[in-house]
């Protein structure tokens, strides 16, 4: 998206929640959880960037970013000027073997741009406006581990991006509960802190 529309909407006072979706399934178990947490914002300007399908190059610790605001690899590009236009950041993701699916992992590493700011170049903060986030989690066992580890992994990273987690949701033992109570919670585990997130703005 250009820079331009995204001024645009910030002139326009219009929410905007930024979604980094790391699922491979559109109609899967996080987008009904994702489903569940945006119902609360009808009126926002919701941006998905789902990560199997824009495929992004993993950080290759080039360190291009230690000594310019800059990333050697463009096609990171967008997803930069949504992340800095955003007020709302969701990461929206299943547990893969304890942590994220490689695709939304290459994202997350790319942020490292954002550490290089903050530690090599004293940008304080890297990234202008202050963001909330929320985490919405899917897990085939009831094991809370992997959501654990991603929880970890990400407040590391929000913190140097001027972005505060404000809660997350979890849907754990999907492989033997689609459909049944478990997601009942988990929905309203996801719109309650969609609430909480929307009252804050
Ligand atoms: C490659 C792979 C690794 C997985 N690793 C874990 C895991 O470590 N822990 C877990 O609880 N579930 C694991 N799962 C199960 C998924 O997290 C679970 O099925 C999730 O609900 C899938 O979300 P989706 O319906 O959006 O695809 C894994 C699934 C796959 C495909």
């Amino acid at each position: 998206m250009p820079e331009n529309t995204v001024m645009k909407e910030q002139l326009c006072g219009q929410k905007q929640i930024l979604v980094l979706f790391g699922s491979p399934h559109k109609s899967g178990t996080t987008a009904r959880l994702l489903e569940a947490f945006l119902e609360p914002f009808p009126n926002a300007k919701i941006q998905s960037v789902n990560a199997f399908e824009r495929n992004i190059a993993p950080c290759n610790a080039c360190n291009v970013c230690t000594t310019a605001e800059k990333c050697s690899i463009a096609d990171f590009d967008e997803i930069d000027s949504l992340l800095r236009g955003a007020d709302v950041i969701v990461v929206a993701t299943p547990v893969y073997n304890l942590s994220f699916p490689a695709p939304l992992k290459a994202i997350v590493d790319r942020t490292q741009r954002y550490f290089s700011a903050r530690f090599s170049l004293g940008l304080r903060p890297p990234i202008e406006k202050h963001k909330l986030a929320a985490l919405l989690v899917t897990a085939g066992s009831l094991d809370l581990d992997g959501a654990d580890i991603i929880s970890r992994q990400l407040k590391m990273v929000f913190s140097v991006m001027n972005t505060s987690i404000e809660g997350r949701a979890v849907w754990a033992g999907t492989d033997s509960d689609k459909g049944c109570q478990t997601f009942a919670a988990a929905a309203k585990s996801a719109k309650d802190l969609a609430l909480a997130i929307k009252s804050k703005l």
